[in-house]
């Protein structure tokens, strides 16, 4: 079923944290930080990345789902989960899986800016550079081969989201 791993535990540990370092970095106390993780691929990501992040922050999740399988290309994202948490005035980072065809991205942040952020950053695991017209995330961990990516979050039809690796099938 799994054809080959593709970024080991230790692989992505080491790039989490470092990344978690780059954002460190960035923000300060002032900024209200939030980390804004889009469920469910990037609950295991966000998890290890807020870890790694040494300003105080919040956590909050939201649901995007898309539909239209006839159009599948237009795209169609819609917010079924939203906390609602203030973004006025907060530094806001998005966290993504994987940015594939772009199309949530393109679709959430527009969404986002609209209640006033000072700033949004988008913050991916993996980006497979399908796309130039989504959004681009200021952090990505890994370019993705253009391959289906399983584990450490991502699912194929729900499964697979517990492996500690990331792997193709
Ligand atoms: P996009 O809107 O086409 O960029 O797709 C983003 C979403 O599709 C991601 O957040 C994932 O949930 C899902 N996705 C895209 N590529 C993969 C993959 O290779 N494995 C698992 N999920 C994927
Ligand atoms: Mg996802």
């Amino acid at each position: 079923m799994i054809r080959r791993i593709v970024y080991t535990e230790d692989e992505i540990a080491r790039r989490v944290e470092a990344m978690g370092e780059e954002i460190s970095e960035v923000f300060d106390p002032e900024d209200d930080l939030l980390v804004l993780g889009l469920l469910k691929g990037s609950f295991i990501f966000l998890a290890d990345l807020v870890r790694h992040i040494r300003v105080p922050l919040q956590v909050d999740f939201l649901v995007a789902s898309s539909y239209g399988s006839a159009e599948v290309s237009s795209g169609d994202v819609r917010l079924l989960y939203d906390p609602g948490a203030s973004l006025e005035g907060r530094a806001v980072i998005v966290v993504e899986d994987i940015v594939d065809s772009g199309t949530t991205l393109a679709r959430v942040i527009p969404m986002l800016e609209e209640r006033g952020p000072r700033s949004l950053d988008v913050c991916a695991l993996l980006h497979k550079r399908l796309t130039t017209s989504a959004p681009e995330p200021r952090w990505v961990g890994f370019d993705a081969p253009p391959e289906f990516l399983v584990g450490y979050g991502l699912d194929y039809g729900e499964h697979f989201r517990h492996l500690p690796y990331i792997a193709s099938l």
